[in-house]
């Protein structure tokens, strides 16, 4: 017998016993919930055609759908979540209705993500939908159950963080910003990437007061008190509506007595075209990631040829089920939690602590170069410190096993990590480079296969795929790369250059600069909101000290 017949495959398990009790009683006490608030559960099947989840329609990359064919040749997936397949019954079966049409779930979705991410490709989700109703009412009733099937889950600490689409589409409206512009500076948004976001809009032609003001889009997050300025500030209709419509909602919410739970952001945006007004995100310790997410999505009925407005959420069990487990794990014993940071072992660390105690913030321990220590910590601000290899610094970010990071741009780049990028520190510049001898330089623009040596190959690939339009070979390598075209391993190679000396020293030159570098603070996403007043008086500190 095949060993391996004994092991499921990657992304999927096999779960028994009492983590399998927990789990359905879990998953029923939510189910009960939505059933005592008239949300009638519907099933829809596990398999759909591909079409109901594409790329204008859903929230998952159709690179991640589970796809296959029938016998009739049609092209069919695993579903990745129920929303757009709860849209087509809505349509179908509810086709000439305009009341409010209240729908739950509970099953399994499937993506196939990457390998070695440690997440599951097979989850259970549960979650509801409350179709025909676009008010304000509607959005509160969806807070106000998620709220209530948080709570009931167990968890103690729930923090709601609700955002409006709107009003950033309205803000690049009055800006005349180009379509194309605004989709990428959404990305900078979204990961709160002050300054490559303001040199990407200025590189585009943007002016400087309009970069300013789409930008400044990232400090309005807080409580009623960031809306009103923001309404007060706001010089567009569509803009001024949708923070109208949160001020609308907040009162709703204090009456249903759980604003308490909840924080406004208005940079909150997604990637996607799915959310086009209210959108939120629920967010606890103990797991690097949204614990419930939802919004209102008024275009997607109409994919199925109904026009009706909707706003649902939902709940991945299995991570409810992970954060259940590790709430209490970051608390200190007087209560307080930790903030923890990982750095970039070597020069990066030392110019961070450097740093710090600028701000007055020391850890005498980490300086013992005998200590065999792994964490060091700071109880008078109740800060932790762990050293790591660069590339591993996003993996423990976005994890959530560490709140903040320290690492180069070149690693956020590679490792392409979900962690929010929040500050330039200024130290560690270098510039990432195509290099080689003199004589490749004609290669690069001709139309020969070339091969390019790297320890940088989504970087070296993004370059020569996506800019330069150029096919070439990519060999990864893990050090010393300056040996490839040296050794006749590859024509050239992508590297950091710092002081150019070690190119200089074997005969090699700087061909073309992929980008600049330097090192930057990232940040957890659920930290961000769960911490963001520590974490936005550290960040402000320190950006005072650099610019000194
Ligand atoms: C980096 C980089 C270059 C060198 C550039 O290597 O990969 O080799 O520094 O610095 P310079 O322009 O000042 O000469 P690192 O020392 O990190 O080691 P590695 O070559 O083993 O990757």
């Amino acid at each position: 017998m095949n060993n391996y017949l004994l092991h499921t495959p990657e992304g999927v398990r096999d779960i028994y016993g009492e983590e399998l009790f927990k789990k359905k009683e879990l998953e029923n006490s939510i189910r009960n919930i939505f059933a005592e608030e008239k949300y009638y559960e519907i099933e829809t099947p596990t398999i759909e055609y591909m079409d109901v989840f594409s790329s204008d329609i859903g929230l998952t990359d159709t690179r991640d759908l589970y796809k296959f064919y029938d016998a009739d040749g049609n092209t069919l997936c695993l579903r990745p979540d129920f929303t757009p397949s709860i849209a087509r019954c809505a349509a179908k079966y509810f086709k000439d209705e305009t009341s409010p049409i209240r729908f739950s779930y509970a099953g399994k979705t499937f993506t196939n993500t990457s390998a070695l991410q440690g997440k599951l490709k097979e989850v259970t989700e549960v979650g509801a939908e409350l179709i025909c109703d676009g008010s304000v009412k509607a959005d509160a009733e969806m807070l106000a159950l998620s709220v209530k099937v948080l709570k009931a889950s167990g968890l103690k600490n729930i923090h709601i963080t609700v955002g409006n689409v709107e009003y950033f589409k309205g803000l690049c409206e009055e800006l005349k910003i180009p379509k194309d512009i605004e989709i990428k500076v959404k990305e900078y948004i979204i990961e709160k990437n002050v300054y490559s976001g303001s040199t990407f809009l200025l590189n585009a032609g943007i002016s400087p007061s309009s970069v300013d003001k789409l930008m400044s889009v990232t400090e309005n997050y807080g409580g009623e008190e960031v809306l009103k300025k923001a309404y007060e500030e706001a010089s567009n209709e569509r803009s001024k509506k949708a923070i109208d419509d949160l001020l609308k909602l907040n009162e709703e919410l204090k009456s249903l007595g759980i604003s308490e739970y909840i924080t406004y952001d208005l940079s909150m945006l997604s990637k996607y075209n799915y959310y086009t007004g209210v959108f939120f995100r629920a967010y606890t310790y103990g797991i690097g990631d949204a614990i419930l997410k939802g919004g209102r999505y008024d275009n997607l009925l109409k994919n199925f040829g109904k026009n009706a407005p909707a706003i649902g959420f939902c709940v991945v069990v299995d991570d409810l089920m992970q954060a259940l487990s590790r709430e209490d794990a970051s608390i200190s014993d007087t209560g307080e939690r930790y903030l923890t940071f990982a750095l970039g072992k070597g020069r990066l660390a030392s110019k961070t602590m450097a740093l710090l105690e600028e701000m007055g913030i020391f850890c005498e321990e980490m300086k013992d170069k005998d200590t065999r220590k792994l964490i060091f910590v700071n109880e008078e601000y109740k800060l932790k410190f762990f050293l790591s290899k660069g590339p591993d610094v996003p993996t423990y970010v976005e994890y959530g096993a560490a709140d903040i990071g320290v690492v180069g741009k070149d690693t956020i780049v590679e490792e392409n990590r979900d962690v929010y990028e929040v500050l330039d520190l200024n130290f560690g510049k270098c510039r990432m480079c195509v290099c080689g001898p003199e004589s490749a330089r004609e290669l690069l623009n001709g139309r020969d296969r070339i091969r390019v040596a790297t320890k940088y190959p989504l970087i070296a690939k993004d370059y020569f795929y996506n800019k330069r339009h150029q096919t070439v070979d990519i060999i990864k390598l893990n050090g010393s790369v300056e040996l490839g075209p040296i050794v006749k391993l590859s024509d050239v190679i992508v590297d950091i250059v710092e002081t150019g000396s070690t190119l200089k020293e074997n005969g090699l030159t700087v061909l073309e600069e992929v980008m600049p570098l330097s090192a930057r603070m990232i940040v957890n996403p659920v930290s961000m909101q769960m911490e963001s007043k520590r974490i936005k008086e550290l960040i402000n500190r320190l950006k005072e000290l650099i610019e000194e």
